[in-house]
């Protein structure tokens, strides 16, 4: 374990102030322990008492947690709710009037959606979709920019009980034909375009290449939001339907489907170490219960606020911080449709002034490339009305995390670092802003009732200080249910045998300090963490065997300044290892080839030919070496197993 432990060397603590303390949901670090020793002492009679607090039930559940048949897990079992009606109905009474969603699109004009107008419009969507004979348990892809319709198309399918499955408009048809064809969808529910930085993202034509690629069967029909602002494109009559006509004097009322407490509410694919993506399949109940814990516990929610996510929709930090947490708990939130540099790097902070943000969660990748492009803006705005800020997706630098802490938060706001994972619904180590005193770089200490440990290879908790696989040993109620029509791969990714099958393994090595602060180090499987986006090296890589030119190709991640991580893919061609201006050309196409099959998030930062790779000689790539030569280090491995010690001189040349 050795070649994990840590060299980061931080001592910096920020103590929340006792202004912030004095009002904090959970004030002051003994409430936290109380909250951590209920947990431990009664888990189940925790759980099932925030379960009974936090949620509307339509028929309350008798049982809390049912572990018979491990590492399926069923939480509140015999119960059923609606999480529509959670996010909306619950709230009419005294929340009619209030600000749902304020929705600011690229270009700057604003649109104002309150509860009593989201009701309708969630109501008449879902009913549109009933008119499509979709029912419970049909799935829907969603493929769609950033919008109101994005939500209003999650919380209807959530209504009648129909499973969505969002997929991130920045993936390439072919991905999308994929995930339609796992999740067997009956409908897609796209927009005719995306605007993001004044650029048009072809969203339909993307469905129409998808659709037309074949395997995609079970699609009925395809459901077009108008964004629009140029001509259409082809439109396939009896299959495409336009948004507006689909709601066309549709009721404004739509009783909601009442759904068992585990019946799925969504699924979402994510990368893992093999080519597939997973479809992490999310239940209903306790997802939702996480998501409203953590609105309140890691953000603090009060009814004043106005929230913002700049997650999109796409990503598992879009759905529970985006179309379900915020509106489960009925607070006002801020959706942009655009992109942080866009028209300048002062973006986000003019639209904190101008909207008077008060929760403020973005990634580190935005925060590192707002600094550089411009770490003095956020100096030109008036950004007193925030009181928290948050980070997620990957490890904060403690530079950034400083710089975020003075020049936006003011000196005066807690940052939540909060660690999770698609897998894990909500977050699982953050700390508690009124409570836990915060470390740049760190994410701090688990959530109560949140067993996280981090452990060695046998499963025995390693000592502070040392690396170690960060796991979380007992169920929680938000956790991943299994993988969509794979269920023995979530046994063998999740719950490996070393562990007894009990623990859920979360793919990260970690460390804690002499107070227990976690650290998070970085995955232990091929994934890398490129601008807080997770891709599996293996997709990478068959997307470039894929390619006719290409014979083998092995990717490995670099440290980036910006983006955390970049893609460097070494490859070896059929043909002659290439060479200039002929390089330089197969390097360009190569990339776009990679954006065409994965989507442009994907496209190699750097690719290098070769004859050969380094294999041993069993065959096996050896990628430690590959990572080294990314980097630019000298090669002090032994290199005597290598069947082709040659080959490495190649490779460190960059062409
Ligand atoms: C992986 C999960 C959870 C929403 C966004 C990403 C890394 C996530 C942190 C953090 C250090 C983090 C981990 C994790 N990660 N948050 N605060 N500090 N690392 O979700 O795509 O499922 O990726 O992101 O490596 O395993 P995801």
């Amino acid at each position: 374990m050795s070649s994990i432990d840590s060299v980061l060397t931080e001592t910096r603590v920020f103590p929340p102030s006792d202004a912030f303390r004095l009002q904090a949901n959970v004030s002051g670090l003994e409430a936290y322990h109380t909250l951590c020793e209920q947990a431990n002492n009664d888990y189940e009679g925790f759980w099932g008492q925030l379960a009974r607090e936090q949620l509307s039930w339509h028929k309350p559940f008798t049982q809390v947690l049912d572990e018979r048949n491990p590492p399926f897990y069923r939480w509140f079992g015999d119960g059923e709710l609606n999480v529509s009606y959670n996010c909306l109905d619950r709230h009419l009474p005294l929340l009619a009037n209030k600000l749902a969603i304020i929705f600011e699109s690229d270009n700057g004009t604003v649109t104002r959606v309150t509860y009593a107008e989201l009701y309708r419009r969630v109501c008449q969507f879902a009913n549109g979709l009933k008119s499509l004979g979709i029912t419970k348990g049909d799935r829907v892809v969603i493929y769609m920019p950033m919008s109101i319709e994005a939500v209003v198309a999650m919380q209807g399918c959530a209504r009648i009980g129909a499973i969505h499955s969002v997929v991130f408009g920045g993936f390439s048809s072919k991905s999308l034909q994929e995930r339609i064809i796992d999740a067997k969808a009956r409908l897609v529910v796209t927009a005719n375009e995306g605007v993001r930085g004044g650029k048009l993202v072809p969203l339909k034509a993307t469905v129409d290449e998808a659709l037309a690629a074949g395997g995609c069967d079970s699609v009925e029909r395809v459901v077009v939001y108008k964004r629009a602002v140029h001509e259409d494109g082809p439109w396939q009559i009896g299959r495409d339907i336009w948004w507006h006509d689909l709601v066309k004097g549709k009721p404004e009322h739509c009783e909601p489907t009442w759904v068992n407490a585990e019946d799925p509410l969504f699924i979402l694919y994510t990368s893992g170490s093999t080519g597939k993506p997973k479809g992490v399949q999310h239940s209903s109940a306790g997802y939702l219960l996480g998501a409203i814990n953590t609105m309140r516990w890691t953000f603090d929610y009060k009814p004043a606020d106005i929230f913002w996510c700049t997650a999109d929709v796409g990503w598992i930090t879009g759905h529970s911080y985006v179309a379900y947490g915020p509106l489960a708990v009925g607070a006002t939130q801020l959706i942009f449709e655009g992109v942080p540099t866009y028209p300048d790097a002062g973006r986000f902070w003019q639209m904190i002034e101008q909207h008077k943000v008060t929760t403020f969660y973005t990634a580190p990748t935005a925060i590192r490339s707002l600094i550089k492009l411009g770490g003095d803006l956020p100096a030109q705005y008036d950004l007193s009305s925030l009181r928290l800020l948050g980070t997620v997706g990957e490890p904060i630098n403690p530079e950034a995390w400083v710089w975020y802490h003075e020049k936006v938060g003011g000196g005066r706001c807690p940052i939540v670092d909060t660690w999770w994972q698609t897998e894990t619904g909500s977050h699982m180590i953050t700390p508690l802003p009124g409570a836990v005193a915060t470390k740049p770089g760190s994410c701090t200490l688990p959530l109560p009732g949140i067993q996280a440990d981090i452990v060695d290879e046998a499963g025995f908790p390693v000592e502070n200080g040392k690396g170690g696989f960060l796991v979380i040993k007992r169920p929680f109620p938000s956790q991943v249910r299994t993988l969509w029509n794979d269920p023995e791969r979530f046994k063998k990714a999740y719950f490996p045998e070393e562990y007894n099958g009990k623990y859920y393994l979360a793919g990260d090595s970690a460390h804690r300090d002499e107070q227990g602060y976690f650290w998070i180090m970085g995955r232990i499987d091929d994934v890398l963490n490129v601008s807080g986006h997770r891709l599996g090296t293996m997709e990478i890589e068959s997307a470039l065997v894929a390619n006719p030119l290409v014979a083998e190709a092995a990717v490995v991640g670099k440290p980036h300044e910006i983006k955390g991580e970049s893609i460097v893919a070494f490859v070896v061609l059929k043909g002659p290892r290439p060479s200039g201006d002929e390089a330089r050309q197969i390097i360009a196409n190569l990339r776009e080839w990679v954006g065409s099959e994965i989507g442009a998030l994907a496209k190699p930062d750097e690719i290098r030919f070769g004859d050969n790779l380094p294999k041993t000689r069993s065959g096996k790539i050896m990628r430690r070496l590959l990572r080294a030569i990314a980097k630019g280090e000298e090669i002090t491995q032994d290199v005597s197993t290598l069947e082709n010690p040659a080959i490495l001189q190649q490779l460190q040349e960059s062409v």
